[in-house]
């Protein structure tokens, strides 16, 4: 779809060995953990992007087809999703309730850098626990790099990035970041005879270089025999051309045919088969076909002058 995310330079998608972060990165870590700490300190509550709501049916099928085998599994096969960077988002709360996936789940992980928010969301989040819920789990984990004992290589099979590859310092942390998610998911067919399909959903600003991002990351020798090519949604109100307001809803699917859960570093080809087929709506052929030609979601390309200015907006 965009031809020249052959000029993503390759030291962006390089693994460091073993897919874990340098040590150098730990003042990193810091300096995410003191800003989200601060951020969050005066009692910050904020949905980022979107409510559960608003994508609900466009996650509907994703979900279901993770989900299409819960219950049929035995004990300790259950369902996992993770929410990666939570924060104070209710998204994985309201795919429980509101989308009634409470039973299809066993545990939902809720992880982020800030320890603040998280006892904050435990609290809040466990007062209304009912015993038919989905166990959950709050870990204080770096996105860049999860903890294996907490966060297990191919344990999950909803990963959700609401934000958090947004709020990435560069372009390697988000890369980092990535292989975390995709390292998560569950490989398929995994157990013996599962028909389900592990997704990583990732929801973030509406900015063309997100769009490079993704598909260059799907592309890459490390995941193209692992997940597919991103089905991107646009969804919002109307054309952000016309003042509407859009974020950009990524969804990759594992591909099917894997042996089972060998590493992604040793991931050998698998036949490739997308279960839930991308179904784009209008709204986002329109501004995906503008993107590709203009490099903004707002102007087409005569307008250069203008989509210099508006297109920034948008950068992250
Ligand atoms: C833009 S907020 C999104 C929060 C939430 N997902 C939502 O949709 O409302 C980004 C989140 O990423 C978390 N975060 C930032 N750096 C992180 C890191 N290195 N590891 C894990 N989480 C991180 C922040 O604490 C913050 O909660």
């Amino acid at each position: 779809m965009f031809p020249h995310l052959e000029s993503v330079p390759q030291k962006q998608l390089e693994s460091t060995g073993d897919g874990r972060v340098e040590d150098d990165n730990v003042e990193q870590l810091k300096g995410y953990r003191k800003k989200w700490d601060g951020v969050y300190s005066n009692d910050l509550d904020i949905e980022w992007h979107c409510s559960f709501e608003q994508v609900r049916d466009l996650l509907e099928p994703y979900l279901q087809q993770a989900t299409v085998d819960a219950g049929t599994e035995g004990e300790g096969h259950g369902k996992v999703l993770l929410d990666v960077g939570c924060g104070s988002s209710s998204f994985a709360e309201e795919i429980m309730r509101i989308g009634g996936y409470a039973s299809r789940f066993q545990e939902v992980v809720l992880t982020d850098i800030s320890s603040v928010i998280l006892e904050r969301l435990k609290s809040n989040w466990c007062e209304r626990q009912s015993a038919a819920d989905a166990a959950r789990r709050f870990v204080v984990c770096d996105c860049r790099n999860f903890v294996e004992k907490e966060v297990p290589e191919g344990s999950v099979d909803v990963v959700i990035d609401k934000g958090t590859l947004d709020a990435m310092d560069s372009e390697a942390d988000k890369a980092a970041t990535f292989r975390e998610c995709v390292r998560s998911l569950r490989r398929a067919p995994a157990p013996e005879g599962s028909s389900s399909t592990a997704c990583f959903v990732s929801i973030s600003f509406p900015a063309v270089a997100r769009l490079h991002f993704l598909q260059a990351m799907a592309a890459a020798a490390e995941f193209h025999d692992l997940i597919e090519s991103p089905h991107i949604h646009v969804v919002g109100d109307k054309d952000p051309a016309y003042g509407g307001r859009v974020v950009f809803v990524s969804i990759f699917q594992v591909k099917h045919g894997r042996p089972g859960r060998e590493s992604v570093n040793q991931a050998s080809p698998g036949t490739s088969q997308c279960p839930v087929p991308y179904c784009p709506s209008a709204l986002t052929t329109t501004v995906l076909a503008r993107a590709q030609k203009s490099q903004s979601i707002i102007n087409e390309p005569d307008d250069e002058d203008d989509a210099n200015i508006m297109g920034a907006l948008f950068d992250e």
